[in-house]
């Protein structure tokens, strides 16, 4: 049997690194920063047969219970211009950046392009995993290529942006490739002209000015961000917890016919997507509890769980909330965190 490396821990508690503040332990736990401590922790962990949990920020995962298995994280948190192209600006950042921090700092630097994903909570590895978005950008579009960590064979690969398999909070890290890769890096094709995109209306209404400057437009996603949701190192909560859902023109049709004001966008192959906050505001849920856990007052598609539930009632109430919204409009509600641990394994 291989020897556990001295920097893994035993015993550790995972609600400090979960924003959903779950009480939950796992077996072991480390944080490397470099390839070759990677490589020697997963090949102790594929010797000891033990499952693996990748962890960036902790801010999109539902713990269900305990985690019997490593826990890691990587920590690399570097960030560096790759290569000027014209006015496309290359820049690579390591897996454990903070997400906030990469955008102040492109911003900054005369980076452009990043400005309306500020305040996103987690870490730069996750952000490509599900293809964060918000205010009318999503990271896919300004992604170059994603590098990574092979589990089973700990060889490095570079995907391209293709190989990525973007959809909306969807990749093919969630899918085809899931469990093979740890995401050491993510390679941005950012911009030296700074062309803001306004095109959502509620970030529009708040901007200070018709052009604002790049530290405006961040400040203004932040306090739009703050109206709405809840600070997660305050109100523990995982952001949006269900997806918003994607379904058939003509059942959007036959919704509207009832229901008029319900926001709806168009999608991928003629579908129409709709708003899962208003569908749960609607269905009753908006401020609503169920034991420790309830969905947010002033945004209804975020869970909080303010008083320490568990992970079993955190998904008690989503699958309550999701019963309704089935009941009452007949669309499946999908659960956007990773939902990991306990007795799924
Ligand atoms: N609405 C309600 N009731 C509410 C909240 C919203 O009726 O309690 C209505 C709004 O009036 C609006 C619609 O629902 O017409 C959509 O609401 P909002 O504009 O707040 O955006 P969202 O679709 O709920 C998405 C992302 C957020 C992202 C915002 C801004 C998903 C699952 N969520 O939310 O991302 O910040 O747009 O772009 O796509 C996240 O993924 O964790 C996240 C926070």
């Amino acid at each position: 049997m291989a020897k556990r490396p001295a920097f893994v821990q035993e015993g550790v508690d995972l609600k400090p690194l979960n924003t959903l503040a779950i009480a939950a332990r796992a077996t072991y736990f480390a944080r490397v920063s470099d390839t070759d401590s990677l490589r020697e922790v997963l090949a102790w962990q594929r010797a000891a047969s033990l499952p693996l949990l990748l962890l960036g920020g902790g801010s999109n995962v539902v713990l269900r219970g305990d985690w019997h298995g490593l826990v890691l994280q990587y920590g690399d948190n570097t960030v560096s211009l790759h290569e000027r192209d014209g006015d496309d600006v290359l820049v690579r950042a390591g897996a454990g950046v903070v997400w906030h921090e990469l955008v102040c700092y492109c911003s900054a630097q005369g980076w452009h392009g990043l400005e309306n994903l500020a305040l996103i909570p987690g870490s730069v590895g996750a952000a490509p995993v599900q293809n964060i978005g918000a205010y009318g950008v999503e990271l896919d579009s300004l992604v170059d290529s994603v590098e990574v960590v092979k589990l089973a064979s700990g060889m490095t690969a570079t995907l391209s942006r293709e190989q990525c398999q973007f959809g909306y909070r969807d990749s093919v890290f969630k899918n085809r490739a899931a469990g093979q890769y740890l995401i050491t890096a993510v390679t941005l094709r950012l911009t030296s002209q700074f062309c803001p995109v306004l095109s959502y209306p509620a970030l529009r209404d708040a901007l200070p000015c018709e052009n604002p400057s790049p530290q405006q437009l961040i400040d203004t996603v932040v306090a739009v961000r703050q109206s709405k949701l809840p600070d997660p190192a305050r109100l523990p909560n995982a952001g949006s917890f269900f997806k918003n859902p994607v379904v058939p023109a003509q059942q959007a049709a036959q919704l509207l016919e009832q229901y008029p004001a319900m926001p709806h966008y168009p999608a991928a192959a003629g579908q129409q997507k709709l708003a899962a906050a208003w569908l749960i505001d609607r269905a009753g849920w908006r401020g609503k509890a169920l034991g420790p856990v309830a969905m947010h007052d002033k945004q209804a598609l975020v869970l909080t769980n303010p008083a320490g539930g568990s992970g079993a009632q955190v998904l008690a109430l989503a699958e309550r909330v999701a019963q309704d919204v089935l009941a009452q409009f007949g669309v499946a509600l999908e659960i956007e965190p990773q939902c990991v641990g306990g007795d799924h394994g």
